[in-house]
């Protein structure tokens, strides 16, 4: 059986040799947690940024999107509590003088040394009792399993205590109380655990000593904040009322893995919701449902996403929840919905000593509004649809094929044109049909190789439809449409194929799903 590590390794490997994710200069031997998007990359990812600024932006009057700036006044960072708060808790090997995030030592300490037991004595077990073996029972009853249970039950409730006190002290006696070695040296000479802020800076000025330190970015929504009243009086906005933005965001991660997943500079797509106060559990409600839904339009097999709710809230927040995506590496963030009260805009207000509050004609009151947010890496989006849609098929014929079953309206082409052979106007025949489509679709040519060579080419970059035009053309003017996932081929008059790609391809459809 295939392991979800080695279909990870896959997926990575697969991104690269099609042109989807490159390493960032990798000629020098590249930089960690910076990726590059090929050209199918980006195809795809534009794809996925159009559905969600069309579902949020286009589809509703009362969202407008921005497009804010990445460098703010320094101060937005210290109202916002990133300069005070934005911290990992790091500590340091002295030996191999490797730096690791002292919380993922812990969870990988409960993984490996805990949790793969477990699995162990299951494997061993299922094995011993073959088809009677009922998992659910024997976890519930082994003394070993139950005894590995407790203790994962122990560490955890350690580790979330020392996380919610800021203990630093206490998260070091966790390290060498578990006795953790540094996988590098083997050594447990750890230095002290201390806090270390995610922010990267640098300085805008001509002169060191006129200089300014600045920070990138670490999250869009500040931006969204800073600029809420500039859009609602010119946009002539009542609450509520939305702004969102695509943009990238840069957070200086120091555990740079599971390729595109946690990235030093990625993209997210955020949009802060305007409330009355007093109304943000209702439209967190609202925002939560309409989120989970924008996800299964796109039509991905049932159990892959679920929720989780914050039981421990952050400062500025009254309730938070996750979407959870099952990636090949398990359950992980891939959204979060925050009702952020009034947290972001009243430090502003206090910072900035500018007034910003909503006049409410409705009630005739002044107020600062409180925010929903929903915030989704388009990166992780990326890889959640990537890995979902990379599938390994066995033929009929004892072939294999690797065809990536992207929901066709995100596909980086929709439709290639090929003609049969390279020669007796088959070519000039393939590329009228390119010109004439090109308006509506995404359309890739291509003449080079055997067509069944070509076929697997476009299954490999997720294609949904190939048009092959063969000697037929020429006399009656229809082609040989081809679809991706069936691989069933149908004649279709050239005439028709336009309607019959736009059912099949458009955003339309799953846009209506939304409203
Ligand atoms: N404005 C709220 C905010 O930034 P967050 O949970 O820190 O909240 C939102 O980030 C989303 O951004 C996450 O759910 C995740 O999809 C994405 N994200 C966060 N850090 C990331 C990273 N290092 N690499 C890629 N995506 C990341």
């Amino acid at each position: 059986m295939v392991t979800q590590e080695e279909v990870f390794k896959k997926v990575t490997a697969h991104a690269k040799e099609f042109g989807f994710v490159f390493q960032s200069s990798e000629i020098y031997d590249g930089l960690s947690a910076v990726y590059d998007y090929g050209q199918n990359g980006s195809a795809l990812k534009k794809n996925i940024k159009d559905y969600w600024w069309n579902s949020m932006v286009r589809m509703n009057e009362n969202i407008l999107g921005i497009d804010a700036a990445i460098f703010m006044h320094p101060t937005t960072w210290k109202a916002s509590g990133h300069v005070d708060a934005f911290n990992d808790p790091l500590v340091d090997n002295k030996d191999s003088k490797k730096r690791y995030r002292a919380d993922v030592l812990v969870e990988e300490y409960i993984a490996n040394k805990l949790e793969s037991k477990i699995e162990k004595e299951i494997k061993k077990a299922s094995k011993r009792f073959g088809d009677s073996f009922n998992e659910t029972q024997f976890k519930s009853t082994n003394p070993r399993v139950l005894g590995y249970q407790e203790k994962i039950q122990q560490v955890e409730s350690r580790l979330k205590e020392v996380q919610e006190n800021e203990d630093m002290a206490g998260f070091k006696q966790l390290i060498e109380d578990l006795d953790i070695a540094c996988p590098i040296s083997g050594s447990k000479n750890w230095t002290d655990v201390r806090q270390f802020n995610l922010m990267f800076s640098t300085e805008v000025g001509s002169t060191s000593e006129g200089a300014n330190t600045v920070f990138l970015r670490p999250e869009t929504a500040q931006g969204i904040f800073v600029n809420y009243l500039n859009v609602q009086k010119t946009g002539g906005m009542k609450i509520p009322f939305g702004i969102a933005q695509i943009g990238k965001a840069f957070r200086n991660e120091i555990v740079a893995r599971q390729f595109i997943f946690r990235m030093r500079e990625f993209e997210q797509m955020e949009m802060q919701f305007f409330v009355r106060p007093g109304e943000q559990e209702k439209w967190y409600d609202y925002w939560k449902e309409l989120r989970m839904k924008w996800h299964m339009a796109i039509g991905f097999p049932e159990g892959h996403h679920k929720f989780h709710n914050h039981l421990k809230l952050a400062h500025y927040a009254d309730a938070a929840a996750d979407i959870e995506f099952k990636f090949p590496f398990g359950f992980k963030e891939l959204e979060g919905i925050h009702s952020r009260t009034d947290f972001d805009l009243k430090n502003h207000e206090k910072y900035s000593k500018k007034k910003l509050r909503y006049f409410d004609p409705e009630i005739n009151e002044s107020y600062i509004p409180y925010v929903v947010e929903t915030s989704i890496g388009l990166d992780r989006m990326f890889l959640a649809i990537l890995s979902t849609a990379y599938t390994e098929e066995r033929l009929e014929d004892g072939t294999e094929r690797v065809v990536l079953k992207l929901p066709p309206f995100l596909a980086p082409y929709k439709v290639a044109v090929l003609p049969l052979i390279n020669k007796d106007g088959l070519p000039e025949k393939a590329n009228e049909i390119v010109k004439d489509l090109k308006f509506d679709f995404e359309c890739i040519y291509d003449e080079k190789n055997k067509i069944g060579k070509r076929y697997r080419k476009q299954d490999a970059i997720g294609t949904p439809f190939c048009i092959t035009v063969d000697h037929q053309t020429l006399e009656d003017d229809t082609v040989t449409l081809r679809e991706r996932d069936s691989m069933n081929q149908k004649r279709i008059e050239i005439q028709n194929l336009l309607k019959i790609l736009s059912e099949s391809v458009s955003m339309k459809s799953v846009l209506k799903k939304l409203c």
